[in-house]
């Protein structure tokens, strides 16, 4: 459906290429659904350190039975996004594909701040997600996801300051894509070295 609707094949490679992911570095896919983006990941970049965290034990299943048939060996943790089973600061990359819709405003903001406090000083986040149109064609198809109340915070293009509240710098839409659904947006925030913090 993904692959279908959201240019996928076009979208995720970028999404990667822009977090700059180095060897040895600990990445964590939040929301990884069925693992597309976590073997693109560990394919580009063998020597890093991937995990994948999804809520939903069926599409675990699934990530699971996928990264098999690429030959990707990836640790998949099962938690909610806003309740993130790590310690604090042991990531170097965060990277979240179509998760943040699905959130209401609240876990929006928790998600946001768990990510940030799960982020080492330096470490960035790296979002795709849908926003606010940005021309009338995709105005006319966005339609319905304005009416879901979670998308909603979307497309009035609420995201980088929700970001920027729970405490990450350097805030900047990378890249945007007209979709069947509406434009996506690429996103990237850094958590900031804490010399920069004050
Ligand atoms: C549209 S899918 C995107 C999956 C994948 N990131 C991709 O781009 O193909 C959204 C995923 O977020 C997961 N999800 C939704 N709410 C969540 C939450 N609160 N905590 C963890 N995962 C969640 C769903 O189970 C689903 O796998």
């Amino acid at each position: 459906m993904i692959r279908w609707t959201m240019r996928e094949a076009v979208f995720k490679p970028t999404l990667v290429e822009q977090a700059h992911i180095q060897p040895g570095h600990h990445v964590l896919d939040l929301g990884c659904g069925t693992a597309t983006l976590m073997i693109l990941i560990k394919q580009r970049h063998p020597e890093a350190q991937v995990i994948g965290l999804d809520g939903d034990p069926t599409v675990l299943a699934l990530a699971r039975t996928k990264l098999a048939d690429a030959a990707v060996t990836i640790p998949l943790d099962q938690g909610l996004a806003f309740e993130l089973p790590y310690p604090s600061q042991v990531f170097d990359r965060i990277l979240t594909s179509l998760l943040l819709h699905h959130l209401t405003r609240d876990d929006k903001r928790r998600t946001l701040r768990e990510a940030f406090r799960v982020l080492r000083p330096g470490g960035e986040l790296h979002i795709a997600d849908f926003g606010p149109p940005h021309h009338a064609g995709m105005a006319a198809v966005s339609w319905i996801m304005r009416w879901l109340e979670e998308a909603s915070d979307n497309m009035k293009g609420l995201l980088p300051d929700l970001v920027r509240e729970a405490g990450f710098k350097a805030v900047e839409e990378t890249a945007r894509y007209s979709t069947a659904f509406g434009t996506l947006s690429l996103m990237k925030a850094e958590n900031p070295r804490r010399s920069e913090s004050v």
